[in-house]
């Protein structure tokens, strides 16, 4: 097994195991935001945003800085603790809560912006949720993911080992009822994004929009 990420939600202790993989000082996927964030920073509306799996922070900061009113929910509490440590040093407000995805309610209507980045979850955890997030978002309110797809497994330079938790396009069509789907990708690419995701990698790419 490489050094990169490797886990199992299914694991009983998965969350200890976040935990501990956030435990230093280091921020183990950089301080800056996700490019595919960046790069559609855009076209979300302004106002609530919600960041799924959020862990240290870096993209809930971002757009804490844009203006949006962000809340980034997360499994880890260190993680939390430390997005709301960056939040503070880069002068924007952040909502933190910690809760489990898998139980995790998101209000219908409520969102202007959802957000899912490195968030590999089990199917039926996904399904579940990103269903709730096309519901949960306001009408012209945007849903962005990016995720490793299956094919990552040949290049180990990141994510899951777990084939179960990859995401495929196919899916996330299914799983995001009545969504336009604005960008919809899958391809290989580098990704830079702190020690643990480095190098050629294999990935999808969602920005889906809840028509007006
Ligand atoms: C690869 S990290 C991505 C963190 C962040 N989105 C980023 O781009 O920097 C995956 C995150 O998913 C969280 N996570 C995994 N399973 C979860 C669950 N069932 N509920 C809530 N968070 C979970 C972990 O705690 C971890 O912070």
């Amino acid at each position: 097994m490489s050094r990169k990420e490797r886990y199992s939600p299914d694991r009983p202790e998965r969350h200890r195991s976040w935990d501990e993989r956030y435990a230093g000082e280091e921020y183990v996927y950089g301080t800056e935001p996700n490019e595919f964030v960046v790069a559609v920073a855009d076209r979300i509306p302004r106002g609530r945003v919600l960041c799924l799996a959020e862990g240290e922070g870096r993209n809930a900061v971002f757009l804490a800085g844009l203006g949006h009113d962000v809340t980034a929910v997360d499994a880890s509490s260190v993680g939390l603790a430390k997005a709301q440590r960056l939040a503070a040093e880069r002068a924007v407000t952040l909502k933190t809560v910690h809760a489990d995805l898998a139980d995790f309610t998101i209000e219908p209507e409520s969102w202007e912006g959802i957000v899912s980045i490195w968030a590999h979850l089990p199917r039926p955890i996904r399904t579940r949720l990103y269903g709730q997030a096309a519901r949960g978002l306001v009408p012209g309110g945007v849903f962005v993911l990016m995720a490793y797809t299956p094919a990552q497994l040949e290049y180990g330079t990141g994510g899951p080992s777990d084939p179960a938790l990859l995401v495929e396009l196919s899916s996330l069509r299914e799983d995001l009822p009545g969504l336009d789907l604005v960008i919809g990708r899958e391809f290989i690419r580098e990704v830079h994004e702190g020690t643990l995701h480095d190098g050629r990698s294999a990935v999808v790419q969602v920005l889906a929009r809840r028509p007006d």
